[in-house]
């Protein structure tokens, strides 16, 4: 046989294999188109994927102190060059286009364009990273979706006590947000303020694991909570009086929950599903929504403070000017999904003070649920139909919900995930697409945590969640797509999961 037909052979035959995803199809995943304006995307977020911590004028975040002063990542593992973003932006917006998505939502470094957090700082080449970024992406019909902070604040504000003092960090957002409209507004449609507030919030003032880390249970959470809302209403006000009319955009907060349902068929257990819910998604979609934290939250941390001895309830109460510039101050709703849990009802674990006993539920996963890289997560797809469900049947679903991140976490340099990572995408977005068609809800894009390995936070890279394996060996960080990446292209060009899809 002629060498040259044996290679051309051996081509077609890799090629086809290469876009054969067939092994994992199964009987239950949906066949049904999704809706053809619905946007598949990717998600990123400044910290993890830009690097340049210090270049061209950029302040140092509460991320790079952690990295310059503590053990908290492995070592070497950090965000000071990461998968050094910063100067990829040619090669990135190339895999983007490429993967043939219609969203990139990506956040801001607001220490690259404020390196002291305050206005009176502007850094011009960090703006002009941002607008040539964004302008790229249009250029390729990609459509931006920016969120301004990513848990990561500039440093400088955290040392005089970053989201715990209100007369610091509202006034200091809003300004940065009005900077951000006017730099960008004409170009960007969707805005998101915060990432994931729990995690800043809980995570950064309560019980640790995202920087600061600087901990007071029982208060900080909740203070932390009462200054971001007031930060969140007042940029969204903003953008109503000065901006929204010549911009038209819509902004909103990005928001997880992990999916909980009750352990057993319990009432007690039931109740427990439904207070945790509130507590992780509630707390800050009922005051987006409705003007307040969820009643069940006001009443339980409220009733436990005067039993410890407080004369108030630990969790600030916003004003009736407050409740109003919140109540509406959202275009669209937003989940951040990765995992599930089973709920059990506990009565008062102890007695110490804290976000964590002020829920008092019991939060395990079944040993059955596959086991992800990352400790706390487990694959239950049915979950992300149950939590687009629920989130629809509290806050409503006029406005089109987004499912912001979802993705799989694996360790190592495994370029072979089709059936562990594509699976996973394939069976979250089969119950994604039932929750459309079967129980008519509204929602309207999905953003897959992430296109590229990047740094898992303090677990550096050795969890990583990319559709493209990144070399953090190499100076040239050099990006290889992984199967994942081939289904998920599939996914994002043709918005069917399996070979032909029906309408
Ligand atoms: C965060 C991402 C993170 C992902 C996986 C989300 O909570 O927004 O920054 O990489 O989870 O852990």
């Amino acid at each position: 046989m002629d060498f040259r037909l044996v290679i051309i052979f051996f081509i077609a035959l890799t090629t086809s294999r290469a876009d054969d995803f067939s092994s994992i199809y199964s009987d239950d995943v949906s066949n049904k188109y999704f809706p053809e304006n619905f946007l598949f995307g990717y998600a990123s977020a400044a910290y993890q994927y830009e690097g340049a911590w210090d270049e061209d004028g950029k302040g140092p975040s509460v991320w790079d102190w952690d990295a310059h002063n503590t053990n908290w990542f492995p070592v070497g593992q950090n965000g000071d060059i990461g998968p050094d973003g910063y100067h990829k932006t040619d090669e990135d917006v190339g895999i983007l286009k490429a993967q043939g998505v219609q969203a990139y939502r990506f956040s801001i470094a607001w220490s690259r364009v404020l390196p002291t957090g305050l206005i009176d700082n502007i850094n011009q080449k960090g703006l002009d990273y941002y607008k040539d970024l964004i302008a790229k992406l249009k250029a390729n019909n990609i459509e931006p979706l920016v969120t301004m902070h990513h848990w990561d604040i500039p440093r400088v504000l955290e040392e005089q006590g970053g989201f715990l003092n209100t007369s610091l960090i509202v006034p200091a957002f809003v300004d940065y947000a009005t900077l951000l409209f006017k730099t960008y507004g004409n170009d960007v449609k969707y805005w998101a303020t915060f990432n994931e507030p729990k995690q800043t919030c809980a995570g950064g003032y309560e019980w640790g694991g995202i920087s600061p880390q600087n901990l007071h249970p029982g208060f900080g959470a909740y203070l932390c909570s009462y200054n971001l809302l007031k930060a969140h209403a007042k940029a969204y006000r903003v953008y109503d009086e000065q901006f929204r009319a010549s911009q038209n955009g819509f902004i909103s907060m990005v928001i997880d929950t992990p999916w909980i349902e009750p352990a057993t068929d319990s009432a007690l257990d039931a109740e427990a599903a439904e207070r945790n819910l509130q507590f992780f998604y509630g707390w800050w979609a009922n005051p987006i929504v409705n003007g307040d934290y969820p009643e069940i939250m006001k009443e339980r941390v409220r009733e436990r403070s005067l039993r410890e001895g407080y004369n108030r309830s630990r969790l600030p109460s916003f004003t009736d000017e407050e409740k109003q510039e919140l109540k509406g101050s959202y275009d669209y709703l937003t989940i951040n999904m990765y995992t599930s849990n089973l709920a059990t009802y506990i009565n008062d674990v102890d007695n110490a003070v804290n976000f964590a006993n002020d829920i008092s539920v019991l939060l395990t996963q079944p040993a059955d649920w596959e086991q992800t890289a990352a400790d706390w997560f487990r694959v239950y797809p049915p979950g992300a139909r149950r939590v687009i469900n629920w989130i629809r049947d509290r806050f409503g679903d006029e406005k089109g919900i987004i499912v912001t991140e979802n993705g799989y976490t694996d360790f190592g340099n495994n370029l072979q995930d089709l059936d562990t990572r594509g699976r996973y995408h394939m069976n979250y977005l089969s119950n994604i697409n039932d929750a459309i068609h079967v129980d008519g809800v509204n929602v309207t894009g999905y953003m897959a945590w992430s296109f590229i390995n990047d740094v898992e936070w303090y677990a550096g890279w050795i969890v990583n969640l990319g559709h493209y394996y990144v070399d953090f060996d190499s100076p040239a960080r050099t990006r290889t797509p992984k199967e994942s990446a081939a289904y998920y292209r599939k996914i994002a060009t043709t918005k069917c999961l399996v070979d032909s899809c029906v309408n």
